[in-house]
């Protein structure tokens, strides 16, 4: 199992801060929708000017027509970037697009499906898809799997579950990971790195409980010592 740590901070400056105090790890750094939008490109190349190893996880979820989603995609990859996302609810039509558009291009990045994000409890998804979290998550990943995707976003307790039904090499990327025993966030299926790492997850995903602490250095390093036990 490997960790992604979010770069979710409120300014540029914090950001790279925060990437240069982890400049020495072997870990992904998770670029999301307020960093790219105030800072675009240019993070992406600065990130990888304080250590050309990290590897870029850009975070955009992107839901669009078929044809749109390919566009961005292309230049999303052109970005040099190590992985992005887009919605499962896109469709197969979308995502196997988003794949084709991909094959021409050299160290293409890796693309996972968001399946059911780790905010919704089953109440608010059941409102929206109509479906168990858990059901529509499984469908969710075997869309993607049968598009040529590479994994997908999910809960932990997802996880193991949709390997079975995919391929034990299909990644899940995990977010919702508490770090802390106490603490929730707004999070409603939290779990544990443990849990995360027996259920089979290959990336989790950390933000806050990193960022937030006084030594966010000494938090990552608990937390690998933690992954690799
Ligand atoms: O909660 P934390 O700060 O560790 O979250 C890290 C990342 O995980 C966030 O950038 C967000 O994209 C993702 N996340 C999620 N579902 C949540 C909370 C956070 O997918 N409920």
């Amino acid at each position: 199992m490997e960790l992604c740590v979010a770069l979710d901070l409120p300014t540029t400056r914090s950001n790279l801060e925060l990437a240069t105090t982890l400049k020495d790890k072997n870990i992904w750094l998770k670029v999301g929708l307020r960093s790219f939008i105030r800072d675009g490109e240019k993070l992406i190349k600065e990130i990888k000017q304080i250590n050309p190893k990290f590897k870029i996880f850009l975070d955009l979820k992107i839901y669009d027509i078929p044809n749109t989603m390919a566009d961005a995609a292309e230049s999303m990859a052109n970005l040099g970037i190590d992985m992005f996302n887009v919605h499962a609810s896109s469709g197969k039509l979308a995502m196997s697009k988003v794949m084709q558009r991909l094959s021409g291009v050299k160290d293409a990045p890796l693309v996972l499906a968001v399946t059911a994000l780790t905010s919704f409890d089953e109440e608010n998804f059941k409102n929206i898809y109509n479906e168990s979290i858990e059901k529509k998550a499984i469908d969710f990943a075997k869309d993607a799997y049968k598009s040529g995707l590479n994994g997908v976003v999910c809960s932990a307790y997802e996880s193991s579950l949709i390997k079975v039904n995919t391929d034990e090499n299909f990644i899940t990327l995990t977010p919702g990971i508490k770090v802390d025993v106490d603490r929730k966030d707004d999070q409603k299926r939290v779990a544990s790195i443990e849990f995360a790492n027996s259920e089979k997850s290959n990336i989790i995903v950390v933000g806050r409980p990193i960022y937030n602490s006084d030594d966010p250095l000494g938090v990552v390093e608990k937390i690998i010592q933690r992954i690799e036990i």
